[in-house]
């Protein structure tokens, strides 16, 4: 693992950036492998920019997100589809067409993990999969479990997550109780892992993820097997 430390957020997002930058002028038809939370909006608020001064060009890109809830829908302000929408999606020259999340309304939920699934494998490979940190160590929604789940799957939401993830919601109970993510075997295929984490709040987990055992109880911490990952987080995260 390559660690980049940042000394706040602001740089953490642009140091980040930089690395799809890179990726995107060298490959201007990558898969992208997106990530939803708070930690990651600079980061989009960075390509944007770049976008928009005309240095660089999704109009090939395509873009597969880790993870969705399920029970709401694209029109839902707090769906991963409308915050990716908002985010990034129309303020880049991305083709809608060209941009996939689970869907969360699905009728048959196991159906569209299957489908979701193939349609990771069809793009040909994920060139660079960003990442968040959940609090309890997660990555996409793979929350702590006594074994890693390997390919996309429904979850039922840790009782912390629900809680970290209320700060969007306008009532803790309207926090959807399920998501569907790709598992862990979809992220450890990626060509290059960009994992960012800003905040005192992270540094316990960021520690074991860096360094404590590679256990499903820290889902973060099968990121230590892969050999293209890169860490970019702010002092508060590194040193608590
Ligand atoms: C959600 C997402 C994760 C993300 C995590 C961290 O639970 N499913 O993919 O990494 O939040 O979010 P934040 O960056 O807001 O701390």
């Amino acid at each position: 693992m390559k660690i980049i430390r940042t000394k706040n957020s602001d740089e953490m997002s642009r140091k980040a950036a930089n690395i799809f930058f890179s990726k995107l002028i060298s490959k201007p038809s990558a898969v992208l492998g997106l990530a939803t939370g708070g930690t990651v909006v600079g980061l989009y608020k960075n390509l944007i920019e770049s976008c928009k001064n005309g240095d660089l060009d999704f109009s090939e890109v395509k873009t597969v997100n880790l993870d969705e809830y399920v029970g709401i829908g694209s029109e839902n302000g707090q769906s991963y589809r409308y915050y990716m929408d908002n985010n990034l999606f129309n303020q880049v020259n991305i083709k809608r067409e060209n941009t996939y999340l689970p869907n969360g309304l699905a009728g048959d939920i196991s159906a569209e993990c299957a489908r979701y699934n193939e349609l990771i494998e069809s793009l040909g490979g994920i060139d660079i999969q960003l990442l968040g940190l959940g609090l309890n160590g997660h990555i996409g929604f793979n929350e702590p479990a006594d074994a890693f789940a390997s390919v996309v799957h429904a979850v039922d939401l840790d009782e912390s997550t629900i809680e970290a993830n209320a700060r969007f919601f306008a009532d803790k109970n309207d926090v959807p109780k399920k998501a569907i993510t790709m598992g862990i075997q979809n992220i450890m295929r990626a060509k290059k892992i960009v994992l960012c984490v800003s905040g005192k709040q992270k540094s316990k987990i960021l520690n074991e993820v860096l360094f404590g055992d590679i256990t499903p109880r820290v889902p973060g911490s099968v990121l230590q097997l892969h050999r293209n990952v890169i860490v970019v987080a702010d002092e508060d995260a590194l040193e608590g």
